[in-house]
C-alpha cells in the first residue's frame, strides 16, 4: 500500500483531496439530517461505476441480478473504480445473485488489475487506473457515519446536488483555469479525473497558447468502453481543413523553430497505406490526418520526432526521424508523398520497421520510447499478428488505427480474422482504433496524440517479458560436476538477459538445491540487469543429493511467497537427475498456486519427473537436452513459450 501511495499520481492525490473535500461536505449534510430517525441505506443499479460515486465510504444495496457480463468488472479483490459496484460485489463472492447490502471503500490506484472468473462473472484485466474499491459485507464500523444519500460525480444522476458537484470538482491546482461549473458538470467523475491527468502530465498538449481565449462547449466526451477519447478542446473548424487555423499558423510563423514538446518524447513512425485500393481520394485524406498529428505534436529535437513509411507491395521509408525535425518541415514532406500503390502488406511492413527503422542512423534516441502506428484502410493482405509480436518485443509500441474495415461480407477475405486486436497489446482497444469512414478519421487525432504522448502507458511493449516474477530453482548435486554447473548458471543468465528486469518489471529470484536447499537470492534484492546477472554468476556450487519435490516446496515458500499479486509466477526448474523425493506433491502445489513452470532436464533427468513437474501441456513446458553443452539450444524455446502463453491469455 505504501508503495501504491507513492507512485500515485499527483492527479489521483488530487482526486483524492476531491473526494475528502466532498466527504467532509457530505458530512456536515449527515450532521444536518441527524434528526433522521435511522439510516436509510442508498440503493444503486448493478451498472453503477464506484468512480461515479464520491463518497469514499458507503453502504449500498444492489438489486438482484448483478451478475450479468454486460455490467463490466475489473480486477480481483480490488477493483478499479471504473467497475460496476454491485458486479464487483458478486465477483468477490460478498453477494449473491439476489442483491443485498454491502461495504464499499474506496482506496489507492493501482497498476495491474487482474482479471480472473469468480461467483458467476467474468472480470477483466487493466494495466492501470486512478483509483480502486473494495467491497465487503455490510458490517457498519463503530463510530463511522455512513451516508444515507450517495453523492454523484455527474449532474444527470438526480441524487446528485449541483452545488456540491461544482465545488467537488474545482481543481485550485491547475493555473490559469477558472473554474467553469458548467462545463465541469458535464463531465463525470472518471472523465474529470482523466482530464486532470493529462493536464498535469501534457499541459503543453491541453493548454495550448491560445488559452485565453475562451473554451468551446461542451467539454469533449470520453466513454471509456469504446476507448474513444475526444480532446478536451475540440477544433472544429480546424479539423475540416485538416490545419491549424490561421491565426494560429501565422504566431508559429513568427516564433523561433521550436525544439519540440519536452513532455513528448517519443521516436514516433506511421507506417501509411500506399496500396493502390485505397485510391487518391483516400490517400490524401491520409496524409491530412498525419498533418494534424504533426502539427499537434510539436515536433522537436528535445520533443517527438517522426519518420513515415508508405507501405504498398512492399514498404519503403519515405523519410526518417531525424529527416525533418520540425513540424513545419514536416508537413510540407508529408504534403509531398505520392502513392505508391499495389497491395497491403502491412505485415511485410511491420517487420521491415522492426529490423530497419528505429536504428541509431536513423534517429533513433537512447531514452525515447519507439511508436509505430500502423494505418490501414480495410484489411491487410498478408499476416501482421506475428510480425505485430515480434516488433512489440523489441520494443516498438504499436498502435493499429483501421479505417473502413471489412463488413460482413467482406470478413472472407481477411487472412486473420480479428488482426488489429490481435497484433496489439492487450488493454482494452487502447492501442486500437477502428474508424468508420476516412472521413471521420480526424476524430482519431486527438486521442491518438494523448495515448502516443503518454509515454508512462506506453509499457506495453514488451509485455511478455516485464511483468513476471521468475524463480530457478536450480540443481546443484555432486553429479552436475563444477563445469556443467557454470554452463547451468550461463543459462540461467541467458534466460534472464531477455527479460526487462526492474523492480516494476520482471524480477528474478533463484534457489539452488541438493538434499538440502538454500536462497540465494528473492525477487526483492537486485533490481537491475547487471546486479541479476553478477548475482547468477556468483551463485558457488554446493554439491550432495537431488530432493526436487523439497526443492519446488522451498520455492514456493521463499520465492513465491514473495511474489506480487499482479505479476506472474513462472517457475524454471533445471535438474540433471531423478529426484530422490517424490515430486508429485509440490509440482501439484506449485500448479494449484498459479506458478507457472518449466522443468529443464539434462543427461540423467528423467522425462516423466519432468512432464509431473510442468505445467500443462507438458510439451510447451517441459525440457530436455542430452548434455549440459547443448542448454543453450532451449533458451529461445523458453522465451518463445513464455511468451506465446503470455500472449494466448483471453483477451479482454
Ligand atoms: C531505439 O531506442 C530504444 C530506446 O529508446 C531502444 O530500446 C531500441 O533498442 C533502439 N533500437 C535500435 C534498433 O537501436
Ligand atoms: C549463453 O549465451 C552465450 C552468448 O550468447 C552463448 O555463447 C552461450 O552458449 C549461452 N549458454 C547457454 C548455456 O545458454
Amino acid at each position: 500500500m505504501g508503495i501504491v501511495v507513492l507512485t500515485m499520481k499527483a492527479s489521483v492525490i488530487e482526486m483524492f483531496l476531491v473526494l475528502l473535500v466532498t466527504g467532509i461536505h457530505s458530512h456536515k449534510e449527515m450532521a444536518k439530517k441527524s434528526k433522521r430517525p435511522k439510516f436509510t441505506v442508498p440503493q444503486i443499479n448493478c451498472d453503477v461505476k464506484a468512480g461515479k460515486i464520491t463518497n469514499l465510504e458507503f453502504i449500498v444495496k444492489c438489486p438482484a441480478g448483478c451478475q450479468e457480463s454486460k455490467y463490466h468488472v475489473y480486477g480481483t479483490g480490488v477493483y478499479a473504480s471504473c467497475s460496476s459496484v454491485c458486479g464487483a460485489a458478486v465477483h468477490s463472492g460478498v453477494l449473491d445473485n439476489s442483491g443485498g447490502k454491502i461495504l464499499v471503500q474506496k482506496v489507492a490506484g493501482q497498476s495491474g488489475y487482474k482479471g480472473s472468473y469468480s461467483n458467476g462473472v467474468r472480470s477483466l484485466s487493466l494495466p492501470r487506473w486512478r483509483e480502486s474499491f473494495i467491497v465487503s459485507e455490510s458490517q457498519p464500523k463503530k463510530g463511522v457515519t455512513y451516508p444515507s444519500t450517495l453523492t454523484y460525480s455527474s449532474s444527470k444522476t438526480p441524487a446528485a446536488k449541483a452545488d456540491e458537484t461544482t465545488k467537488a470538482y474545482q481543481k485550485p491546482s491547475v493555473p490559469g483555469t477558472t473554474a467553469q461549473p458548467v462545463t465541469l458538470m458535464q463531465v463525470s467523475a472518471d472523465q474529470e479525473a482523466e482530464a486532470a491527468h493529462t493536464t498535469w502530465a501534457k499541459s503543453s498538449l491541453l493548454a495550448p497558447s491560445s488559452s485565453s481565449s475562451p473554451r468551446p462547449q461542451p467539454m469533449g466526451r470520453r466513454s471509456w468502453d469504446t476507448g474513444e477519447t475526444d480532446l478536451q478542446k475540440p477544433q472544429p473548424a480546424l479539423l475540416d481543413t485538416g490545419f491549424l487555423p490561421k491565426e494560429e499558423l501565422s504566431t508559429q510563423a513568427l516564433e523561433p523553430v521550436s525544439q519540440g514538446d519536452p513532455n513528448c518524447q517519443v521516436d514516433l513512425l506511421f507506417l501509411i497505406d500506399g496500396s493502390s485500393s485505397i485510391g487518391k481520394r483516400r490517400f490524401r485524406l491520409q496524409k491530412q490526418f498525419l498533418a494534424n498529428v504533426v502539427q499537434a505534436l510539436d515536433i522537436g529535437p528535445s520533443g517527438p520526432l517522426m519518420g513515415v513509411v508508405q507501405y504498398g507491395d512492399s514498404p519503403a521509408t519515405q523519410f526518417n526521424l531525424k529527416t525533418h525535425m520540425n513540424s513545419r518541415d514536416l508537413t510540407a514532406a508529408i504534403e509531398k508523398i505520392t502513392l505508391r500503390g499495389g497491395l497491403s502488406n502491412a505485415g511485410g511492413a511491420i517487420s521491415f520497421v522492426t529490423k530497419n527503422f528505429f536504428s541509431k542512423a536513423n534517429g533513433n534516441r537512447s531514452g525515447a520510447p519507439n511508436v509505430a502506428v500502423v494505418v490501414l484502410d480495410g484489411w491487410p493482405t498478408d499476416k501482421v499478428e506475428e510480425a505485430s509480436r515480434l516488433a512489440r518485443e523489441s520494443g516498438i509500441n504499436i498502435f493499429f488505427i483501421t479505417i473502413e474495415a471489412a463488413i460482413e461480407n467482406e470478413k472472407q477475405y481477411v487472412v486473420e480474422p480479428n488482426f488489429a486486436n490481435k497484433a496489439v497489446c492487450r488493454t482494452n482497444g487502447y492501442y486500437s482504433f477502428n474508424v468508420q469512414s476516412w472521413f471521420s478519421l480526424r476524430k482519431t487525432m486527438q486521442p491518438l496524440v494523448k495515448r502516443i504522448c503518454d509515454t508512462d502507458r506506453l509499457a506495453c511493449s514488451k509485455t511478455c517479458l516485464n511483468s513476471a516474477d521468475i524463480g530457478f530453482v536450480i540443481d546443484g548435486s555432486s553429479s552436475v560436476g563444477t563445469g556443467n554447473f557454470r554452463t547451468v548458471l550461463q543459462f540461467v543468465a541467458n534466460l534472464s538477459k531477455e527479460f526487462e528486469i526492474s523492480d516494476t518489471d520482471t524480477r528474478i529470484g533463484a534457489v539452488q538445491y541438493t538434499y538440502e536447499q538454500r536462497l540465494e537470492f528473492g525477487f526483492d534484492k537486485y533490481h537491475t540487469k547487471a546486479d541479476v546477472l553478477n548475482a547468477i554468476k556468483s551463485v558457488g556450487y554446493w554439491s550432495g543429493g537431488t530432493s526436487t519435490g523439497a526443492a519446488i516446496h522451498y520455492a514456493l515458500e521463499q520465492l513465491f511467497k514473495k511474489s506480487k499479486p499482479n505479476k506472474r509466477k513462472l517457475m524454471i526448474l533445471i535438474t540433471d537427475g531423478r529426484s530422490y523425493d517424490d515430486v508429485r506433491i509440490a509440482a501439484m502445489a506449485a500448479h494449484q498456486k498459479g506458478v507457472i513452470t518449466y522443468a529443464v532436464g539434462v543427461a540423467w533427468a528423467a522425462q516423466d519427473e519432468l512432464d509431473i513437474i510442468a505445467t500443462h501441456p507438458a510439451r510447451d513446458h517441459s525440457f530436455f537436452v542430452d548434455e549440459f553443452d547443448n542448454l543453450y539450444k532451449s533458451v529461445p524455446k523458453i522465451i518463445q513459450n513464455i511468451c506465446t502463453e503470455f500472449n494466448s491469455q483471453p483477451r479482454n
